[in-house]
């Protein structure tokens, strides 16, 4: 059905079932249907969220459904939880919403509805919004919430969404961790009480939990099987998720801005627009729940979500600090050489008063260093040229370091709370710029902009923040107005990377922030991608980015071969095992290639080239997992399908070693069971060819049986070690 057709459907389907008194609002995406009750004059209330209903289903709902507020305000019904509370000039701290109108409307292949409510006696108001993708099972939730009283109103909540979950047996999947541990899987069944989780750090938010979970309907959580909702609040500040368990059968499950010192104060007249959270549903366990999400980012949420991205080599672990303009063309050269398409100079190029000699010194000062660059960025880019590979280049202009020139000419753009020392951070010289302000808007906007202008050749952008908000003060904002700045950092964060994007469409951005910190759907429309952490451990790894690919695509996550032992853990894996893992994300090099031996170099070679043929299956297909390294089997596993579901990556990695441990047969996924697919192994290392190399299997073969991987490499035995691994290629023969 085309677009056309459907949304007038969906337009008669709220006009047809809904009299003046009694409208049911039907907000659907391909497969899933979100019902709301929105009587005019009378409350809106939440019906039905979960697979795609029938016409006939519909027209009974209302007699099996029981209803919820869908958007709970604080006054009226004091003891249950809210998703808005408010204090009136008057000092009245009640609302009560009721039904205005309900519009919708459609834009760029989504219906957007919205259902205005306002205050029975206040002139306060409330729009619920919902969009719906209609090529994505995503439907994004937010609140515009404004008011014409006389004297402003304060907001001491304002959640974006509200979603009441049928108590079963429901369990949770969310994300936490720490530096260097991000995206653990946490899971755990529902109880009664309260569980929050939520972010105060004021400029990242994933390094700790994060802002995205699933819900698994029928008990334990299965990667591929069973009924999942999942909710990722596209916010890039502090925020809080809570989910209330009631014995009134219902889990309550409220998401938003986190409103701990952060109240705010609205004017009249002025919008107070809540971050969306996205919602899907999926009848295919919670690898169909990324899968769902995974579309709607690349298509909808991510910068050139369709774009395959460059294989790149960063130079962080390989020279750290120790930048120098042979330096950097001897690694261009070496990724070159290995069929690499991008060079990305990290930190300690910059500072012309203050050189960046370490972390102590110089964040504001976008200036090349010439003692250690004296042929500048255009030596640099003339370098890639002559390589022909692409260049990029690292900064982190939210901050400044105390020894700077910026901060001795602009000491007032920092946070800093009044008539306190500064807390600093990193170097024990840090401090973070106060993005409430316009100033330093402009000057952020500024140092891309620089740089671009005078280096327009420049590829990619890594954008690092590497510290949090200690200091609870903004030198800009009012003294009446303090609690704003979480949100008016965010705002005016966002104001920058709109306008970057509005003058630098193409470039390409990574979103780093002390590693991990900055995984999230608030940032990634301007982002092209994240680093995932500074852990590049191949086998911690497979954990992390096991757990961020719940919510965020193989495309977005940098992952990179690095040196051995690890600079973060110490381990010494080989050189198979780390490629295999970082060709699971998108692959790049975090590594000196002059220390590497000419047979290490040949491998990355290989294993680049081989990454080429498979880019567009891991970059643009569809996840399944297969077995969780947290299940503690020995072995992770998982694998990428192409939409045609003619070609498909599996990726095995063996996570434990032990003699005579058995290991599971995998049993593929996403298949179509009537493709006949040949299977080839890259990276090979072995000096014999696995038994299936070069053979042909039905899709039902693969999925129902799964193929015997060998536990151990056939290497000679001095290569032999304790790392197994193998990446199989499957191509559809036809
Ligand atoms: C933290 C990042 O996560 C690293 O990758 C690196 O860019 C350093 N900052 C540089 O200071």
């Amino acid at each position: 059905m085309d677009f056309k057709k459907r949304t007038n459907l969906f337009l008669g389907a709220l006009l047809l079932t809904g009299g003046l008194f009694a409208q049911n609002v039907y907000v659907s995406t391909p497969n899933t249907s979100l019902v709301l009750s929105a009587p005019e004059g009378g409350k809106l209330e939440y019906l039905y969220y979960g697979s795609k209903l029938s016409d006939v289903d519909m027209q009974n709902l209302e007699t099996v459904e029981s209803k919820h507020t869908a958007y709970p305000e604080y006054g009226m019904n004091c003891p249950t939880e809210t998703a808005l509370a408010v204090k009136h000039a008057d000092g009245n701290m009640t609302l009560q919403l009721q039904v205005l109108k309900v519009t919708a409307s459609e834009e760029n292949n989504a219906v957007t509805t919205v259902v205005s409510l306002k205050d029975k006696v206040y002139p306060f108001f409330v729009n619920v919004c919902y969009r719906a993708w209609q090529d994505a099972d995503v439907i994004e939730a937010w609140t515009e919430i404004s008011h014409q009283e006389k004297k402003p109103v304060v907001l001491n909540q304002f959640a974006s969404a509200y979603l009441p979950i049928r108590r079963g047996e429901v369990w949770l999947s969310h994300l936490y961790g720490s530096w260097g541990n991000e995206g653990r899987v946490s899971q755990e069944p529902l109880a009664s009480g309260m569980k929050v989780i939520k972010n105060k750090d004021g400029v990242r938010n994933s390094h700790t939990s994060h802002a995205e979970v699933m819900f698994s309907l029928d008990g334990r959580p299965q990667e591929n099987a069973g009924n999942v909702i999942g909710a990722a609040l596209c916010y890039s500040g502090n925020y809080k998720l809570r989910i209330d368990t009631h014995d009134d059968g219902y889990h309550h499950f409220f998401a938003g801005i986190n409103e701990e010192n952060s109240a705010y104060t609205l004017k009249k007249d002025e919008l107070f627009r809540t971050p969306e959270l996205a919602l899907t549903y999926s009848s295919e366990g919670l690898s169909g729940g990324s899968r769902n999400f995974h579309r709607w980012a690349r298509l909808h949420k991510l910068a050139h979500g369709t774009t395959p991205r460059k294989i790149l080599l960063n130079s962080w672990e390989g020279v750290y600090f120790d930048i120098n303009q042979e330096g950097m063309d001897q690694m261009m050269a070496d990724i070159a050489s290995m069929g690499g398409e991008l060079f990305v100079m990290d930190d300690g190029w910059f500072g012309d008063k203050y050189p960046r000699k370490n972390d102590s010194s110089s964040l504001g000062d976008w200036t090349v260093d010439k003692s250690k660059l004296p042929k500048g960025i255009d030596g640099l880019l003339a370098d890639a040229k002559k390589h022909g590979i692409k260049f990029g280049i690292w900064i982190e202009p939210e901050m400044a370091n105390t020894v700077s020139e910026l901060y001795e000419q602009h000491p007032e753009w920092v946070i800093k709370a009044p008539e306190r020392d500064l807390v600093l951070g990193r170097g024990g010289t840090q401090v973070v710029l106060d993005l409430a302000n316009p100033a330093v808007q402009d000057y952020i906007f500024k140092v891309v902009d620089d740089l671009m202008t005078a280096y327009p050749a420049i590829d990619y952008i890594k954008w690092d923040a590497n510290m949090s908000i200690m200091n609870h003060g903004s030198q800009y904002l009012t003294k009446d107005n303090q609690s704003h700045l979480y949100i008016e950092y965010h705002r005016g964060f966002e104001k920058v990377c709109q306008r970057i994007r509005s003058k630098y469409p193409d470039l390409t951005i990574q979103a780093c922030a002390s590693g991990g910190g900055r995984a999230n759907y608030g940032v990634l429309p301007y982002f092209d991608e994240f680093w995932v952490s500074d852990n590049t451990d191949a086998l911690q790894r497979v954990y992390m980015q096991w757990g961020t690919s719940y919510f965020f695509p193989a495309i977005a996550m940098a992952s990179h071969i690095s040196a051995a032992p690890n600079h973060q853990t110490f381990r010494t894996i080989p050189l198979k095992y780390r490629i295999d893992v970082a060709m699971s994300g998108r692959l790049g090099m975090e590594i000196q290639p002059k220390n590497m031996t000419e047979g290490e170099k040949a491998l990355c070679k290989n294993a680049i080239a081989e990454y080429k043929t498979i880019r567009p299956v891991v970059q643009m297909g569809d996840i399944y997992r297969l077995i969780s390294p947290y299940d503690n089997k020995g072995v992770a596993s998982l694998m990428y399908v192409a939409p045609q579901k003619d070609k498909a990556v599996f990726y095995w990695w063996k996570t434990e070693h032990f003699c005579n441990q058995h290991l599971p047969r995998v049993k593929m996924a996403g298949l179509c069971p009537d493709k006949y697919y040949k299977v080839h192994e890259l990276n090979r290392i072995d000096n014999v060819p696995l038994n299936f190399e070069g053979k042909v299997f039905s899709g039902a073969y693969l999925m129902t049986n799964g193929l015997e991987i060998p536990y151990n490499h056939r290497v000679d035995y001095h290569k032999q070690n304790d790392y197994s691994s193998r990446v199989l290629y499957l191509e559809e023969m036809k």
